[in-house]
């Protein structure tokens, strides 16, 4: 069993992005407006023209882009990744919308301190296209899912999921926009709950300290 510790406040972050970073502003406005107590240290990318780096500057963030073609091997690059995030004392690395398999290098220093945000109902569509998988499958509910990182893709515990209708006739970009606005919700939550030291962790369960429905009240 593993309790998350309350940490210092605020918690500090690190977000890595590969590309348009809607849930990074996500991040940013619930923090400017007081809705959860963190701090950005930096946004790191393995894109360069991602626009989650222009976002961050916008509001004077630190950016990082660590190029792949300077590393021959993953490892190497995740160690650059990590250097990075411990000199910035980041505490908590959050995945949001980072397109990029991650090594052991990276995970196990972050272990139960790295979360991700996926476009489904986790276990159900992992991978790419998770709302086109959905829509070719024919379910009529999905959603997204935040959850703890382990070393295989979009595979550790489940901390919180939102649910949405999928309507006759969606289109891929239909079914991807009303997830978003959920993702938008439920990340920041979720943040928040671990910045209050309110997650334990028992195997693969994530259990709440304190009762709460996902996305929280305080993020409406
Ligand atoms: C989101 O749908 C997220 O769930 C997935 O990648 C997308 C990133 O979108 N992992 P954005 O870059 O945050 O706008």
């Amino acid at each position: 069993m593993f309790e998350q510790e309350q940490t210092s406040s605020p918690l500090i972050l690190g977000v890595l992005a590969s590309g348009r970073g809607s849930n990074l502003q996500a991040i940013i406005d619930a923090i400017e407006e007081g809705r959860l107590e963190a701090k950005i240290a930096l946004v790191l990318s393995n894109k360069a023209d991602a626009f989650a780096l222009v976002r961050a500057k916008n509001h004077y963030i630190s950016t990082v882009f660590v190029d792949p073609k300077q590393y021959e091997r993953r490892e190497d690059y995740d160690d650059a990744l990590l250097k990075t995030l411990q000199a910035h004392q980041v505490q908590v690395v959050v995945l949001a919308g980072y397109m990029r398999l991650l090594t052991e290098h990276l995970v196990k220093p972050f272990h139960n301190r790295m979360i991700n945000i996926h476009p489904s109902l986790l276990p159900a569509f992992p991978g790419l296209h998770a709302q086109r998988q959905a829509i070719a499958y024919g379910v009529k509910l999905s959603g997204c899912t935040v959850h703890f990182v382990d070393e295989k893709m979009d595979n550790g515990p489940i901390i919180a999921q939102t649910t949405v209708p999928v309507l006759d006739g969606d289109t891929e970009e239909d079914l991807a926009g009303r997830i978003l606005v959920e993702e938008h919700r439920l990340l920041p939550s979720v943040i928040q709950r671990i910045a209050e030291g309110k997650l334990r962790i028992d195997g693969r369960r994530v259990l709440h300290l304190e009762k709460t429905r996902f996305p929280l009240e305080i993020n409406r």
